[in-house]
């Protein structure tokens, strides 16, 4: 797959081969159809972001094509998944993109780099089933001008959250 997708970068091929790195996770697979506007919608409230730090990453990272940012010169990502870091670690040279992807877990040991934007997708409930508490810990520690959290509306097997009625 990195092969396939190494070849594409630079090719109008990029977005369909990272896609089909997304598809195989159930949270990067349901944004697909929508990835382009999810982050043009970020990036209108955040401005265009030079540094991101993408918590708990999972294969989000394979989302960048659709970032479409000139000027971004860190992408941070770490994730407790040592295959997904193995392999988000094979793409990001390939988008010119320092440092590495880090395996680390983030309730432990949570991320201090300083950033313009920081990415927590769905990632909060799977943290508080581990250390019930630990994201109000996680997110009050970010170094980030702009924390973009998102929520699950559906369990993976389909039931309903209760997210959308949930006051924030
Ligand atoms: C539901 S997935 C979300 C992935 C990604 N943020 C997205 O929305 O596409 C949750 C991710 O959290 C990671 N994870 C779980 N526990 C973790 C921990 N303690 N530290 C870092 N990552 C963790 C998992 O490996 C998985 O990639």
């Amino acid at each position: 797959m990195i092969f396939r997708i190494s070849a594409a970068a630079g090719t109008g091929d990029l977005e369909r081969a990272c896609a089909q790195v997304l598809r195989l996770h159930a949270a990067t697979s349901e944004r697909l159809p929508f990835y382009g506007e999810f982050y043009r919608r970020i990036f209108a409230v955040t401005g265009a972001p030079a540094s991101i730090l993408d918590v708990a990453s999972g294969l989000n990272p394979f989302s960048l094509p659709w970032m479409k940012l000139k000027a971004l010169t860190a992408y941070i990502a770490c994730d407790i998944d040592r295959a997904q870091v193995a392999c988000v670690n094979g793409f990001l040279p390939l988008m010119g993109l320092p440092p590495p992807a880090k395996l680390q877990d983030v309730i432990c040991k949570p991320p201090r780099d300083a950033v313009q934007v920081a990415l927590v997708l769905k990632a909060l409930p799977v943290l508080e089933q581990q250390e019930r508490g630990c994201s109000e810990r996680l997110l009050l520690g970010l170094n980030a001008g702009f924390l973009v959290v998102s929520f699950p509306l559906y369990s993976l097997g389909s039931r309903s959250k209760g997210m959308v009625r949930h006051p924030l």
